[in-house]
């Protein structure tokens, strides 16, 4: 092998090395690290995002194995709500052809969204709103609500119990929510389970792509 060749083999596997740490694929999605070039260069254009949206969180990971099992009708109208980088809605997009909308109080978390969202080849609807804020009417334009890791201070707890009422109301046929059994989320499945027949609370773990371990509430409301 001549020494230009060597050489330009070399950069190639360091090229495809950086590319291996700065991404991965799980459930069929291509996730970005933050090192990514991309990523960082969100940072640097000052989208700070400031309650805990500033990554993916695993619980995101469990619901996506539980709808492995048991899929969401295709062309399902979702609702990811407290959606951060909206990796849960965007897989709903790519392999159940839904209508994904993501929420979330800060909008710094979209522009990761928007990039995910691009690099996996879906689009996404996004809206700034607080859980508190999503009125009976605007719930009715949806099917299924989903939440990943958003129930971790205690005032969430009644925020999200009058959130699942007013679901019911709208005419929501499911509300999955996913948790690494913090208490908070303890107390807004007791109350559920009290209130709906239809709650169940399920353990879930996965090893890969990361080892998690949760609980997952799913009400029909
Ligand atoms: C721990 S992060 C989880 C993000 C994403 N679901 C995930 O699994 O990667 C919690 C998200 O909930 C959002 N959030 C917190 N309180 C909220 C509220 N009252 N209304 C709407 N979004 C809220 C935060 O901005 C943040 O993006």
């Amino acid at each position: 092998m001549s020494t230009t060749t060597a050489t330009a083999s070399r950069r190639t596997a360091k090229a495809s090395r950086k590319k291996a740490r700065d991404s991965r694929t799980a459930f069929g999605l291509e996730i970005l690290n933050s090192n990514h070039p991309e990523v960082r260069k969100l940072k640097r254009e000052g989208n700070w995002p400031y309650i805990h949206g500033h990554k993916f969180w695993n619980s995101s990971f469990l619901i996506m194995n539980e709808l492995r099992r048991e899929p969401l009708p295709r062309g399902s109208r979702v609702l990811e709500i407290g959606c951060g980088w909206g990796l849960l809605g965007i897989y709903c997009a790519k392999n159940f052809d839904a209508r994904v909308t993501g929420v979330d109080a800060d909008r710094n978390v979209f522009p990761f969204l928007e990039l995910h969202a691009r690099r996996n080849g879906v689009e996404i609807e996004t809206e700034v709103k607080r859980f508190e804020r999503l009125t009976v009417e605007r719930l009715r334009d949806f099917d299924v609500i989903l939440g990943a890791d958003i129930c971790f201070w205690d005032e969430l707890t009644p925020i999200l119990f009058n959130l699942m009422r007013r679901a019911g109301k709208a005419g929501v046929k499911q509300v999955i929510i996913g948790d690494p059994s913090r208490s908070p989320f303890t107390d807004l499945a007791n109350r559920c389970d009290e209130t709906y027949r239809s709650a169940r609370v399920v353990a879930r773990s996965i090893a890969r792509p990361v080892r998690a371990i949760g609980e997952l509430l799913i009400v029909q409301p």
